[in-house]
Formats: C-alpha cells, sequence, structure tokens
C-alpha cells in the first residue's frame, strides 16, 4: 500500500478555516490521478485514532496539495500543522474522475460547492491538457468561502462564481448558476463535488437534461482502502440497489446510479 509517513510541507497557504498545502512527495505523486483521495494523519498522537480523507488538489512533478476546510477536531489539527512540519500519508486512493473525450469539443462543465472545489482544480487542469473546453462554476455562502477562485483563474480556467449571500458573483446556488449554464450552452458532462444536497439536485438537472454526470461522494471513512465497510453507500444496480464502499468503488460515481435518499 503506497505509504509515505514524513512527508515535508513545503507551502502553506490559509484562508480562515480553509487551507492549503503542498508538500514534496515523488513516490505517492507519481500514480496521483484527479478524483482520488488521501488518507492523512492529522496529528502526531494517538488521538485522533482516524485518518482523515482529503482529495488531491493538484499535482506537480514530484509535488500533491490538498486544500481543506476545517470541519472538526482532525482537520483543525490539521490545520495547525506548519511549513517544515511532516505528514503521514496513505494513498491515493480511490477511482479517478474519468475524462470523458467526447467532451472534448463541447464544454464540461465542473461545479464544485465549498470545500468541493477540491479535486475540481486537479480535474480542470488534465482536462485543459487534453483540449478540452473547460468550464468551471465554484459556489459558497459568502465571497469569504471562494479561496481559491484566484488560483484558477491564474491558470486560465474560465471560472464563474456564485454566493448564497450575494456578497460576490452570481446570488443564489451554485445549482442556479448551472441551470443558466445549461440555458446558455449544453454541456457534455459534468463533473461535481460538494455538499449532499448541491450533488443531489445537481443529479437531478443532469437527468432531466440528459447529461451525463460524474459525482464524488463523500462518506466518513475507517481506512479508506475497502478493509472497514465504514464508508458505504447504495448504488443503484438493475432494478434495486447494492452496498457499494466509496472509498474502492468510488469516491466517483455515475450520478444516475446513486441512491440517495437514505441520508436524508
Ligand atoms: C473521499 C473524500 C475526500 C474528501 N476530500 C476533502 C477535501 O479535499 N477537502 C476537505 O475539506 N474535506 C474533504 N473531505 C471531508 C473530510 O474528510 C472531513 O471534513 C473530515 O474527515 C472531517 O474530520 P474532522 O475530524 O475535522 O471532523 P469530525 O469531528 O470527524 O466531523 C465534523 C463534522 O463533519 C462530518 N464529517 C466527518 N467526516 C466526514 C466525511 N468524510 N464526509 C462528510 N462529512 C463528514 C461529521 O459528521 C461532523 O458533522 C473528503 C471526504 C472524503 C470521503
Ligand atoms: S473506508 Fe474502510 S472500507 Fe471504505
Amino acid at each position: 500500500m503506497p505509504h509515505d509517513p514524513a512527508v515535508k510541507i513545503i507551502k502553506k497557504q490559509s484562508w480562515g478555516d480553509y487551507h492549503l498545502f503542498r508538500f514534496e512527495t515523488p513516490a505517492l505523486a507519481a500514480g496521483a490521478e484527479p478524483g482520488q483521495f488521501l488518507m492523512v494523519r492529522v496529528s502526531d498522537t494517538p488521538f485522533p485514532l482516524l485518518r482523515r480523507p482529503i482529495s488531491l488538489h493538484a499535482k506537480e512533478k514530484n509535488s500533491l496539495e490538498i486544500f481543506f476546510q476545517v470541519a472538526g477536531q482532525g482537520t483543525a489539527l490539521l490545520a495547525q500543522k506548519k511549513e517544515g512540519e511532516t505528514l503521514d500519508i496513505l494513498g491515493p486512493f480511490g477511482k479517478r474522475f474519468i475524462p470523458d473525450t467526447n467532451a472534448l469539443p463541447t464544454p464540461a462543465v465542473l461545479v464544485g460547492g465549498g470545500r468541493g472545489i477540491a479535486p475540481l482544480y486537479f480535474l480542470a487542469m488534465e482536462l485543459n491538457k487534453l483540449g478540452a473546453r473547460v468550464k468551471v462554476l465554484y459556489g459558497g455562502k459568502s465571497r469569504t468561502d471562494l479561496p481559491v477562485r484566484e488560483k484558477f483563474e491564474k491558470a486560465g480556467l474560465d471560472i464563474v462564481c456564485s454566493t448564497d449571500d450575494g456578497s460576490f458573483g452570481h446570488h443564489g446556488f451554485v445549482t442556479g448558476l448551472l441551470e443558466s449554464e445549461i440555458r446558455r450552452q449544453e454541456p457534455a458532462i459534468l463533473y461535481v463535488c460538494g455538499p449532499d444536497p448541491m450533488m443531489k439536485k445537481t443529479a437531478e438537472i443532469a437527468a432531466a437534461r440528459r447529461i451525463p454526470a460524474r459525482i464524488s461522494l463523500e462518506s466518513m471513512m475507517g481506512c479508506g482502502f475497502g478493509a472497514c465497510w465504514g464508508c458505504v453507500k447504495r448504488i443503484r444496480r438493475d432494478e434495486g440497489g447494492e452496498w457499494r464502499k466509496i472509498c474502492e468503488d468510488g469516491p466517483v460515481f455515475w450520478a444516475d446510479k446513486i441512491i440517495w435518499e437514505e441520508k436524508e
């Protein structure tokens, strides 16, 4: 199993509750792909016992980046780490976002809500390199919840933002922005990550318009590599559903295969 017990943080950026770490790790970076995630030990003490799953946000030759929001004790401890300190990391794990080559001439639209934008930067850069037309829709509660907007812009990516309170960009949910984008030009495919209600609404929009959509799901994770069954989700199969592991079979699934009811 890929494991680097002493990954050195070479760059840290913080915006309130949001943090970005870049670390040098040729071993883990080698096979890293968009949509995969790392299992990060958040402290040097036995507490908390479980590692936390964090998506790959960006990759350079020998380095990886993660972008995360403090959600509880584990991520708060992780946020205290400083440049020069080390992290114990397992991974990358999970199935990647498959770039749909049919999308090359028509836009692939990436929809990220809050911290869900994290895996979409890596994907956007890959799609861009493949020659796809990429449009990124980035939604947050307020303007301070869009900390990596400028990073997309600096990379030359087409990005449009929304805020729930109207303090920046489109006033309303990112799903509203998606609906106006679809009226303007129908995307070839959607790639989505964000809070469950936003992903569920996006899946409904995609189904109504028959637009293929790949969604990256979250769940609590015990191990991250298929051993504990702590992360299961019901995924549609034939007329029924079957339990699938988000860590191993996902986290990326086709939107029309996801059964959302259990979490509501
Ligand atoms: C595949 C995957 C990739 C992820 N990528 C990122 C990322 O790139 N950036 C980022 O900021 N976060 C990401 N997350 C979410 C992140 O793992 C959780 O926020 C983190 O584990 C919370 O740990 P904590 O100890 O801070 O909070 P806890 O004290 O454990 O929980 C705080 C709150 O968050 C909820 N929560 C905890 N873990 C999860 C989870 N895994 N999914 C959904 N809700 C959870 C709890 O129910 C509780 O309400 C990802 C999760 C998964 C499964
Ligand atoms: S987190 Fe252990 S099986 Fe998925």
